[in-house]
């Protein structure tokens, strides 16, 4: 039902300067794999095979990556490398990659709206935010959890984590009712609020299960925090006609938007590899 998933990718990734400058932030790579892999494989075993890439200039490498490199297939076709390739080349066998250009970074919201081309606007879609790299090592991958959930609540769901009070300025933060253990019904969402303005401690972490209604909401959206369009302000309209759920995810979640978050993912992964 859920069959595509939509990759905002176009910011400049500035926290990462100067390795951003002509390479995407979402290519960088967490042992061997780019984290923008990291994310298609999610959302793939979470049943997409549609993936909708918003991209920017200086972003072609993303388009490159999920096609076939002949020159390399040849160079090492029979030599034991052969094997490092084989789960991209799965990837672009079982997937249809489809891009749109964000010309100006007008915010995640406005980049989600760009998607519309891509993504339509009859089914729910599934949005994934590369840099945050999720994994549930105990069982089913984020985004095959949200869709579970959206299955008994047909309607927005937004992944959500405990962050310590003083870090609420860095994310969207809500407001809600407990429905079950871990699902929330939101009332309110606040885009980056200072501690004392926070609503509570939950914050939206960069997974999310869409419906099309949301497009004319994000229209209307005037720009909110840092002069962008947010889509938190969007969800926070859907969410007052009651159709937000946040749901705290199982599993873990690295900031690798961030020096320390991609940093910890790399240990943690290296630490997973030799085990
Ligand atoms: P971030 O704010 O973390 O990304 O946006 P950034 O701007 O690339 O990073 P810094 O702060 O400069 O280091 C979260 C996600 O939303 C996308 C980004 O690509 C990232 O995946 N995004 C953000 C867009 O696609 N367009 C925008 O206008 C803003």
């Amino acid at each position: 039902m859920i069959k595509k998933c939509l990759f905002p990718a176009a910011g400049y990734g500035t926290r990462f300067l100067p390795a951003t400058k002509a390479m995407p932030k979402e290519m960088l790579p967490v042992l061997t794999k780019p984290l923008i892999q990291y994310g298609v494989e999610e959302a793939m075993e979470a049943q997409c095979n549609i993936m909708a890439i918003i991209t920017g200039r200086g972003k072609r490498a993303i388009t490159d990556h999920f096609d076939i490199s002949y020159e390399l297939e040849h160079q090492i076709k029979g030599t034991s490398k052969e094997n490092l390739l084989e789960g991209i080349r799965n990837i672009i066998e079982k997937c249809t990659f489809t891009y749109t250009r964000q010309n100006e970074m007008n915010g995640l919201g406005d980049a989600i709206y760009k998607g519309k081309a891509l993504v339509g606007e009859k089914f729910p879609f599934a949005v994934v935010l590369a840099d945050d790299l999720c994994i549930n090592p105990d069982g089913d991958g984020i985004l095959t959890q949200m869709i579970k959930l959206y299955k008994k609540y047909k309607c927005c769901i937004v992944a959500i984590m405990e962050v310590p009070k003083e870090d609420t300025d860095k994310y969207g933060v809500i407001e809600g009712k407990e429905l079950e253990k871990d699902v929330f019904m939101v009332s309110n969402m606040i885009e980056k609020p200072d501690k004392n303005k926070a609503p509570s401690n939950l914050a939206v972490i960069g997974r999310y299960i869409l419906t099309p209604d949301i497009f004319p909401l994000i229209k209307t959206t005037k720009p909110g925090k840092n002069g962008e369009i947010q889509i938190t302000d969007a969800l926070c309209k859907m969410a007052q006609k009651g159709m937000v759920i946040a749901y705290k995810f199982k599993g873990r979640r690295f900031d690798c938007g961030s020096i320390d978050g991609f940093v910890e993912a790399t240990n943690y992964f290296y630490s997973l590899k030799n085990n």
